[in-house]
């Protein structure tokens, strides 16, 4: 498919109405990081959806009036982002031809804890790009499920790359990759179902906040910063190959690759933080004591808890669900204290 497949149809009939949608996070695993124009990603990524991470959005649509968007956050009006959400719609007009055509008032709620410094980009333009698809079908008529969910996750690209993750369920892909049949640059596809073991089927992602609030450098300051890296080609080429293994962990069950694997992609985000120019560090202290309390834990138990990490400091805690009691334990006892208020955010993965 192309970027014309995508292109809307001037034929549409609007009227006022309110449409509600709800849309989850999600966490890679391999990571998209650094991306080309139109929101082009420089390589294939996969990610877990998670369950309870989400952000809940009213869109009210006032047809007929002057295009105009309000937003509100957790009930507080929010202008900067009201600026991001008018600009974003105009960009998107050709897949919408009717999108400039009123006013919007939007309400959004994330489940999470406000300015946890969890990505609420990802649910936000999911939850956004959802709604825009439920007015789209009242306005030019039904598509079938298939079609609206492949077009919200292609406009939700459009908002924050990361998004077009979150419109499905389970193990998703993003980006062209030959190890993935339906794999696009252009919106996410689920991974097939029966090419994952069941023990990645259930699993547990408790996210550590270790530090709460802004970040010191936005992902898309960050992406820009991979564009004069000189790391950058080589990371591209190696999240490429990094597919091969993954497809092979995923069906044979390998939970040992994969914590290597999964690490190994977290630690080559913030290494290539670390190689910009000019550098940044998103990690704090805790997080790399958390890390290091990991793998002390792992080496002692055996047991198979390991981390990711998203551009920032929290740490994401993965480990398989059914046996899992000592390791809660460890978290509550050992992990719990470089967090800044005892913050942890217990989700699990969406199948
Ligand atoms: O979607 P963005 O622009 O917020 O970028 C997200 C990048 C990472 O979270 C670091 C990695 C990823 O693949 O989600």
């Amino acid at each position: 498919m192309t970027t014309q497949d995508f292109i809307g149809k001037e034929n549409f009939n609007i009227r006022t109405q309110t449409v509600s949608e709800s849309c989850p996070s999600n966490i890679a695993l391999i990571k998209y990081w650094g991306k080309y124009a139109d929101q082009i990603p420089a390589n294939p990524s996969i990610s877990y959806t998670l369950n309870h991470c989400k952000t809940n959005t009213s869109m009210e649509f006032i047809a007929n009036e002057t295009f105009s968007v309000q937003t509100f956050l957790a009930g507080n009006e929010e202008v900067k982002f009201a600026e991001k959400i008018e600009k974003y719609f105009r960009n998107i007009e050709q897949y919408l031809p009717w999108i400039l055509k009123g006013k919007y008032v939007i309400r959004t709620e994330n489940t999470f804890p406000h300015s946890s410094g969890i990505a609420s980009s990802a649910s936000g333009f999911g939850a956004i790009a959802k709604c825009l698809m439920a007015l789209d079908a009242s306005f030019t008529g039904k598509k079938s499920e298939e079609e609206s969910l492949r077009k919200a996750s292609f406009l939700a690209r459009l908002g924050s790359g990361s998004a077009c993750r979150s419109l499905y369920n389970g193990l998703v892909v993003w980006g062209k990759t030959d190890e993935v049949s339906g794999s696009s640059d252009l919106f996410g596809v689920q991974y097939p179902d029966a090419e994952i073991h069941e023990v990645f089927k259930n699993f547990n992602d408790w996210v550590l906040l270790i530090h709460e609030g802004q970040k010191s450098v936005s992902s898309s300051v960050g992406h820009g910063l991979m564009k004069t890296n000189p790391y950058a080609e080589r990371r591209f080429q190696e999240a490429r190959e990094n597919f091969v293994p993954m497809k092979e962990i995923l069906k044979k069950g390998d939970m040992e690759s994969f914590i290597k694997l999964v690490e190994h992609e977290a630690l080559t985000l913030h290494a290539m933080m670390m190689m910009s120019e000019p550098a940044f560090i998103l990690m704090k202290t805790g997080t790399l004591e958390v890390i290091n309390k990991i793998w002390d834990f792992r080496r002692e138990t055996k047991l198979p808890l390991f981390f990711t990490l998203d551009a920032g400091a929290n740490v994401h805690l993965l480990f398989p669900g059914g046996a899992e009691d000592q390791i809660k334990s460890f978290i509550e006892a050992e992990l719990l204290q470089y967090t800044q208020k005892n913050g942890v955010v217990k989700d699990v993965m969406r199948f």
